[in-house]
């Protein structure tokens, strides 16, 4: 059996933490992640058939029962995780019932899996439908993209819009757009549902003056795209900052790069007024 700290799905959620720490986005507990293992992989590493505990989960996540994820543990600090991988993430697997969680590693402390499982797991399964390779649910509190929202309207066309304007790319890496919920009490099945009624929709979606959520196939793009709303979101907090904006990217201008990079099947239209 091959180290599991060697493993380099535990040696990307390292880095991938340690990188979101290190910029401002995941003060203390804040943020969490989940990544859905190939299980012949994690067979590499594990006994397969050695469950240390079994934690009940609280929802029904039937459509991923057998699937494997690596998670970031409740309570647990980013910052460490690149120090004590064992005690800071878990690796577990949805048991035949739905609604167990098996650990097969990890949580060494005697915890558990973060608090936004919910929000997490029904994320995946509403991606899953809509693309057969997401693998990766990231939530995290990027500074520049919470402090826009505590300046426009959390509306999707508004807050999409307003991101697509402040630099070309934008368009380019989120034409799908930013689904936004309003406030709500987190980590709880209720948000967890209210995100992937998003998630059908959306690679993001932005939880009301609290953070963000991306989805992807890889941890590559599900934090590029947060990444890149942050950015965004930073630039129209210093423009704006600054009393004066005379330049923007129109409409028409944004269509132009739609059409230039052939985006007009996956473009949110209905965010445009053309
Ligand atoms: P956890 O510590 O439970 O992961 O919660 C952090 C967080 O960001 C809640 O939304
Ligand atoms: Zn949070």
């Amino acid at each position: 059996m091959k180290n599991i700290l060697n493993a380099p799905f535990v040696e990307e959620m390292k880095k991938i933490t340690a990188n979101m720490y290190r910029q401002g986005w995941d003060e203390r507990n804040g943020g969490n992640i989940s990544y859905m293992l190939d299980e012949k992989e994690v067979g590499e590493y594990l006994d397969l058939n050695n469950v240390i505990r079994e934690i009940p989960t609280g929802f029904d996540a039937s459509a991923l029962i057998g699937k494997i994820f690596i998670v970031t543990g409740t309570g647990k600090y980013f910052k460490n995780i690149e120090f004590d991988p064992e005690n800071n993430l878990g690796i577990i697997r949805i048991a035949k019932d739905g609604t167990t969680a098996e650990l097969l590693w990890g949580y060494s402390d005697g915890g558990k899996f973060t608090s936004e499982l919910p929000a997490h797991l029904m994320s995946h399964i509403a991606r899953l439908e809509v693309n057969p390779e997401n693998r990766v649910i990231i939530h995290s509190h990027p500074v520049y993209t919470l402090a826009m929202n505590h300046v426009i309207e959390l509306d999707e066309k508004i807050f999409t819009h307003t991101l697509w304007e402040m630099c070309t790319e934008c368009i380019i890496v989120f034409p799908d757009g930013i689904g936004v919920l309003p406030w709500m009490v987190c980590g709880n099945n209720e948000i967890g549902i209210a995100t992937a009624e998003k998630m059908k929709n959306f690679r993001l979606v932005n939880w009301g003056i609290h953070g963000i959520y991306g989805a992807g196939k890889d941890i590559d793009e599900a934090f590029g795209l947060i990444e890149t709303v942050e950015k965004a979101a930073q630039l129209y907090m210093i423009a704006t900052a600054s009393g004066k904006r005379i330049n923007t990217i129109t409409d028409r201008n944004l269509w132009e790069v739609v059409e230039a990079f052939g985006l007009e099947d996956v473009v949110r239209k209905d965010f445009l007024d053309l």
